[in-house]
């Protein structure tokens, strides 16, 4: 076969180590076992009704060309107007996106140069790395362990140099499900301002928060702020990839621009279908959620160390020995597939869990996961 040269941007991304745990998942799958998935990183709703009808109706009434760029205008209106209700501002600008993937893709590209640094606290949603590295720049992470629903400030002010360009902050988070605070969102805002950096504020699970609102650095520094935000997770849009960015008109006329030469735009009967958002209520989802929430905390922290998740659908507690790693694998010889810390972090001490599952499944992985200790 030719063995091709390829790039070395493709070669420093390591993308080995969720590999290797859906690896032995697989094995252990095919030697017959029934697993207890935890890893899976999505709702377990079905898209709401509403909005299956307009994608329905979007497609046969052949709203399926290119839309333009920046996303159609009634979807971009209808960001600007969610934006201001939540934030009481307009934003600059706005583009919608092929979720907040995209999103990140071309803040990144648009914004760093070979050498510039980006900031994100550890553990971090596992895109962050790859993408910074894709855009050449480099992931200086900060420790946020152990006190997951506090955001490091002072450990951020001191990471900053002059070749940082950007701080990520993620709340409600993915891996730990916790919201920071917003005096703590406040000082970040305020390191901005003085440093002139941009904050990435990726707040996809903003919408899925069981402890009252989700504080947003939006309201401190909207004009170093480019809010991530879609419809991923919130109406369980995984496969269907729209979101969209808000924020500094500057740098959303840069990334429309390298979204018309990548990918052009979001799907478009599916930007259609994303305006029937108004006719969905998700209030029983999150009434839902915030009870497995309750289930799992309570569930495991008599055993674990772990910190109460306020948002998303996932919680990080402590492997009890300390080795995330060998304690996955013992899970799943108990046929629990929970996901090893280091896979989002530089440490290998929490492991993952979504517990975007069933109420029956998520007392049997409880069970067995405390059985382990
Ligand atoms: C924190 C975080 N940001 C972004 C994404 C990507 O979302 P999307 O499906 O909108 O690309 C995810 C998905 O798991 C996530 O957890």
């Amino acid at each position: 076969m030719t063995e091709f040269a390829i790039s070395n941007r493709c070669k420093n991304i390591d993308a080995s180590g969720i590999r290797k745990v859906f690896d032995l998942a697989a094995k252990r799958r095919a030697e017959g076992a029934k697993l207890i998935d935890f890893s899976i990183g999505q709702p377990d709703f079905n898209i709401p009704e509403p909005i299956k009808q307009a994608a329905c109706l979007a497609i046969e009434s052949d709203k399926n060309s290119y839309t333009v760029t920046q996303g159609i205008a009634e979807l971009n209106a209808k960001v600007c107007q969610y934006y201001k209700h939540r934030f009481g501002f307009d934003p600059q600008a706005t583009l919608i996106t092929s979720g907040v993937s995209g999103g990140l893709v071309l803040a990144l590209l648009a914004m760093c140069e070979q050498g510039d640094e980006v900031i994100f606290v550890d553990p971090y949603f596992v895109m962050y790395k790859h993408l910074v590295t894709l855009a050449g720049a480099s992931s200086v992470i900060v420790d946020g362990y152990p006190e997951f629903d506090k955001l490091p400030v002072d450990k951020i002010a001191d990471a900053i140099t002059q070749r940082t360009k950007i701080i990520i902050i993620n709340s409600p988070s993915n891996p730990t499900g916790c919201v920071y605070p917003a005096d703590q969102l406040k000082q970040i805002a305020e390191l901005a301002k003085k440093h002139n950096l941009l904050i990435i504020s990726d707040e996809i699970y903003h919408q899925l928060c069981y402890d009252g609102d989700v504080p947003s650095v939006v309201n401190y520094a909207p004009e170093h702020t480019l809010l991530l935000d879609g419809f991923s997770k919130n109406l369980a849009m995984t496969g269907w990839r729209i979101g969209y960015a808000a924020g500094p008109k500057q740098l959303i006329e840069q990334m429309a621009k390298l979204q018309q030469y990548t990918f052009v735009c979001a799907p478009a009967p599916l930007q259609y279908a994303a305006l029937a958002m108004d006719k969905c209520d998700i209030s029983p989802i999150i009434e839902d959620y915030r009870n497995r929430r309750d289930l799992i905390y309570n569930g495991l922290r008599e055993k674990f160390n772990v910190v109460k998740p306020s948002g998303g659908f996932y919680i990080f507690p402590q492997a009890p020995d300390g080795d995330a790693e060998a304690f996955c694998k013992r899970a799943l010889e108990k046929d629990v597939l929970i996901i090893p810390g280091n896979v989002f972090s530089e440490k290998n001490t929490h492991f993952r869990i979504s517990y975007a599952r069933d109420i029956e499944t998520l007392k049997e992985g409880i069970e067995r996961l405390n059985r382990m200790v």
